[in-house]
């Protein structure tokens, strides 16, 4: 199709009032990506010359991820007169006055439509000469859509908004799908006459269909196969409708790339997600944003992962962990909270129980039980004692600390920042380590223990204590 001229026009300005949110609509999201992304990605795959979101309601929230987002498209504003129409024209006035090309129109909240289905429309209506073609859905509950009026002999007429419908309409169970591929310069003409003479007042796109008919232009509606693909999202009930299906297809497409996904229904994986081959993911798993699991590596259950990377045969169970990296063949969790900066090398282990932050663990090195690690480097091979708490805030400001390779650390210390432990070092439990230790050291600050002999029966007499020890001694 690159000889033919192309405009895509999504429209995005509504406010969606059945979404009962402070949030436009369009910016719901679904699977990692704001319904709007969705909507400009499959927009912008279609290389067309012209992608053009119109936007009015929070429109500077909307341009702001729009130009973030999809710096090559072109922003339209509606105006102040309402309707879906309208909004087409509004983005028409963005292309260039001499543009003759297709104009196709998308809507924001349909979010499933895919680059294939709108190929072939394209290709449909530019073999058959027609100046505009209508997407439709066949459903089985036609409540909220428009309805596709046909002649006796199955030819399109007009569509009809569901309160704008009488009885007999409202039957009608093949709906307005709300894609449409147009002439742009059969668009402009037909827009100029559509009124606002409906229930609600507004500028309907969906009349300037019925008005090229008028002027015996060639008008098709064509029904797609798939429903999901056009689904549009009003509500929340939806949203959450289509969110599962989508979510269905996305693990269904990464079981045949290789990837076992015992329970798809609590799995839960962004469109933006990358999975090598042989990865098992387990129940109640989340994996978001840019999140990358090599190869071999088991996640899960019930992993919530943003943006972090697991390397090759490494397993994660039972944890959170947000823009970290996770070495090949290392272990996390149960029960473990890595929070961002967390790199754990390969073969390191972080353990139950223990949260990280901006935390550099070498390659073979251990946090395995009760820990916080915050803002360290720790080198390889070092085993860090049960209970330790990395204190790297004295109040004021945060301080980093650092641990060489082959490290000892006892249980239960505490490790002032800043503060450097050398190679080889070991440290006694429970110390507060408040000065470096050089290499091969053993740092200790624990107060000598004293046993004071016989305290339980002399001060504790006749309690099952003192009653053991007496029997204990005999
Ligand atoms: C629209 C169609 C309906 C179709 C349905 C499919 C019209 C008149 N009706 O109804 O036939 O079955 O989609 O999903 O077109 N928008 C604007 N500016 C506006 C109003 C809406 O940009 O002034 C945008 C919205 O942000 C949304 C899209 O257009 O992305 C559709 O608007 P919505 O109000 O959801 O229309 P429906 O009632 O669903
Ligand atoms: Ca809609």
């Amino acid at each position: 199709m690159s000889e033919v001229h192309l405009a895509v026009v999504v429209l995005a300005a509504g406010e969606g009032t059945r979404m009962r949110s402070a949030k436009p609509k369009v910016m719901h999201e679904l699977a990692g990506l704001p319904l709007l992304g969705h909507a400009l990605a499959t927009a912008s795959s279609l290389n067309a010359e012209y992608v053009v979101p119109v936007i009015r309601y929070k429109k500077e929230l909307l341009a702001d991820y729009i130009r973030i987002n999809f710096p090559d498209a072109i922003i339209a504003e509606q105006d102040e007169i309402p309707g879906t129409g309208r909004a087409v024209e509004c983005a028409l006035d963005m292309l260039p006055a001499d543009f003759s090309g297709s104009i196709i129109v998308t809507s924001g909240d349909v979010p499933m439509l895919d680059l294939e289905t709108l190929e072939s429309l394209v290709q449909s209506h530019l073999d058959g000469g027609f100046a505009a073609t209508v997407l439709t859905a066949i459903v089985e509950d036609p409540n909220g859509y428009g309805r596709i009026i046909r002649s006796n002999d199955g030819k399109f007429i007009q569509i009809v908004e569901q309160r704008d419908a009488d009885a007999e309409q409202l039957e009608i169970n093949e709906v307005n799908a709300g894609v449409y591929v147009f002439e742009a310069s059969h668009l402009r003409t037909a827009l100029a006459k559509v009124g606002l003479h409906n229930s609600q007042g507004e500028k309907y796109l969906t009349d300037a269909a019925a008005e090229l008919l008028h002027q015996k232009l060639k008008v098709q509606a064509l029904a797609v196969t798939d429903n999901w693909l056009v689904a549009g999202i009003n509500d929340r009930v939806q949203l959450s409708e289509v969110a599962a299906e989508l979510n269905y297809r996305i693990c269904e497409a990464w079981q045949l790339a290789g990837v076992s996904i015992l329970d798809p229904s609590s799995t839960w994986i962004d469109v933006s997600v990358s999975l090598g081959e042989d990865v098992t993911l387990l129940p109640g798993t989340h994996l978001k944003g840019e999140t990358v699991i090599e190869p071999g590596a088991t996640v899960g259950p019930e992993v919530i992962m943003v943006n972090s990377r697991v390397g090759a045969r490494a397993s994660v169970v039972k944890s959170h962990v947000t823009d970290s990296i996770i070495g090949a063949d290392a272990t996390v969790g149960p029960f473990s909270y890595l929070r961002p900066g967390t790199e754990l090398g390969a073969k390191g282990k972080i353990g139950t129980f223990v949260e990280t932050k901006n935390a550099k663990i070498g390659a073979g090195s251990k946090v395995p039980h009760l820990s916080y690690v915050g803002d360290a480097v720790i080198g390889e091979e070092s085993n860090i004692g049960a209970g330790t708490i990395f204190a790297n805030y004295d109040g004021v400001s945060k301080h980093s600390t650092t641990i060489g390779s082959h490290v000892r650390t006892g249980s239960h210390n505490v490790f002032v920042a800043p503060i450097k432990i050398e190679d080889g070092a070991y440290t006694a439990a429970g110390t507060v380590v408040r000065k470096n230790v050089s290499a091969g050291d053993l740092a200790m600050n624990v107060a000598p223990q004293r046993n004071i002999a016989d305290w339980v029966v002399a001060k504790r007499p006749g309690t099952k204590a003192a009653e053991a020890a007496q029997k204990a001694k005999n």
